[in-house]
């Protein structure tokens, strides 16, 4: 450990699951550490070195803690501020009477711990609790407003993803440490509380770190739910759902992995439609209910509605809306000529009867020989004189009040890299396929149309 990491004095604010460990980790480590708490009887604990709470683990780093005499706790919140660099705030932050995390008593203590930063002194927050998203921006301004003249405090959010049960564990081992500093002695501060995890630090912005959290936990709460619901659907087919979801978890190409969890384009295809629904109508007709496989299709064409959103409300030059726009790649996914249930061309499709007209490019697509792939294909779906099948980039861009990129196949791709500095401001790139392609700069001035739009 660096000199820095064991000379940065820490107080946790908050000495509940996520406080304590936090609290009896860094102290463990040699870092000298100050817990605060409300609870007479937690700071009690945590000062004689027990463990306030059952979690593997606790009571051994906190044993160790102890005879390095790296830990004490107290009620005294401005003792322990004006005794430290840096504050881990993991106050609780439950869930509300509107659903919504309630903040109160976390910004409650950001205050009084900016209160007590003495006139120029500078200090450090950190916050591990859960918040919601837009909390930075409110904290940032709760502490300003209180700091006395000439204090630097730095605001960090640094969001905890340990888990009940192995939190000693999880903390020690993190698979990444998330984090987002307003202030380079903030950002210093992190480096010097995660000293052994250098490698897993990821810096991101604020809003990415508030929201991320609960992302995770959305996706856990999913997964749950959705192993629930395959449990329901096959136990009355005599299937065993335990061997059936390890079968599923056993395939960590397509199942378990990063596969299919990129935002772009709606799914389509031969499969992943009629599929979906099969399962979803067989679950109905058996009266099982699976709200969530019940829910995806009308999820996916949500999505196609905020895509179709987000071109209709583009204005162009002379403030008009679009009245023709380009869909490179018009294929059901990346590198696919097949057009079967293809969101490109359901677009395609609304964008006509919305009387918008539509010219497509798809190198795969014309490439395609056989039915029901190809350019005759594509014609049937579009099924309108208006929609335009051009044989080359170019030729679909020209006069475009939008260029829609759905898919494209790699030489349209390139095609649209080269003429990426004349399609400023018309672009929708869905899937990030041509923003991935371009560098930082080409990126900025090609100033894409916000695929968020319809939300703003
Ligand atoms: N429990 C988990 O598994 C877990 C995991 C990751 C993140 N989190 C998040 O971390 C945060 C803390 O969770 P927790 O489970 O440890 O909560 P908790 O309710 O167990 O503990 C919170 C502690 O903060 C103390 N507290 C409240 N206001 C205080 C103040 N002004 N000064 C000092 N102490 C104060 C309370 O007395 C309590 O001991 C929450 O935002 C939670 O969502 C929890």
């Amino acid at each position: 450990m660096s000199a820095t990491a064991t000379e940065t004095r820490v107080a946790v604010i908050g000495l509940g699951y996520v406080g304590s460990v936090e609290a009896a980790v860094l102290a463990a480590s040699g870092r000298t550490v100050i817990g605060v708490d409300l609870r007479e009887a937690v700071v009690e604990a945590m000062a004689a070195g027990r463990a306030p709470l059952a979690e593997p683990h606790l009571e051994e780093r906190l044993t160790k803690a102890r005879s390095l005499g790296t830990l004490t706790a107290t009620l005294d919140l401005a003792h322990a501020i004006t005794s430290t660099e840096a504050a881990l705030v993991c106050v609780g932050t439950p869930r509300g009477d509107d659903g919504e995390l309630d903040t109160r008593a976390l910004l409650a203590a950001m205050t009084s711990i900016a209160q007590a930063v003495p006139r120029g002194g500078t200090y450090t927050i950190i916050v591990r609790s859960t918040v919601p998203p837009g909390l930075y921006g409110k904290a940032r301004a709760a502490i300003d407003d209180v700091v006395a003249e000439g204090a630097r405090i730095g605001l960090a959010l640094n969001p905890e993803f340990l888990r009940e049960g192995s939190a000693v564990r999880d903390r020690e081992d993190p698979q990444l440490v998330v984090y987002a500093a307003d202030a380079p002695h903030a950002e210093a501060a992190i480096r010097a509380i995660y000293a052994e995890h250098a490698s897993r630090l990821v810096s991101c912005d604020p809003a990415s770190a508030e929201v991320l959290k609960l992302v995770n936990n959305a996706w856990h709460a999913l997964k749950v739910s959705f192993a629930n619901e395959v449990a329901r659907i096959s136990r009355p087919l005599g299937v065993d759902p335990f061997e059936l979801m390890q079968l599923v978890c056993r395939d960590t190409k397509l199942n378990t992995s990063a596969a299919y969890l990129r935002p772009g384009m709606p799914f389509g295809g031969a499969c992943l439609v009629k599929d979906m629904a099969s399962l979803a109508t067989y679950a109905e007709h058996h009266d099982v209910s699976v709200p969530v496989m019940q829910h995806v299709l009308a999820s996916n064409d949500a999505h196609l509605a905020h895509l179709l959103s987000a071109v209709m409300t583009h204005r162009t030059e002379s403030g008009e809306g679009p009245a023709r726009v380009a869909i490179v790649g018009i294929g059901f996914k990346p590198g696919a000529p097949d057009v079967r249930d293809s969101a490109p061309v359901a677009m395609a499709i609304a964008l006509l009867d919305r009387g918008v007209a539509v010219s497509v490019a798809d190198a795969n697509v014309l490439d395609a020989r056989v039915p029901p792939l190809g350019i005759d294909a594509l014609r049937v779906a579009l099924g309108d004189p208006r929609a335009i099948a051009c044989e080359s980039v170019e030729e679909a861009v020209r006069g475009a009040d939008v260029i829609v990129v759905g898919h494209p196949a790699e030489a349209d791709r390139r095609a649209l890299v080269s003429l990426a500095p004349s399609l400023k401001g018309r672009v929708l790139d869905v899937s990030g396929e041509l923003s991935r392609a371009l560098s930082e700069a080409e990126r900025r001035s090609l100033a894409p149309v916000d695929v968020l739009r319809a939300h703003a």
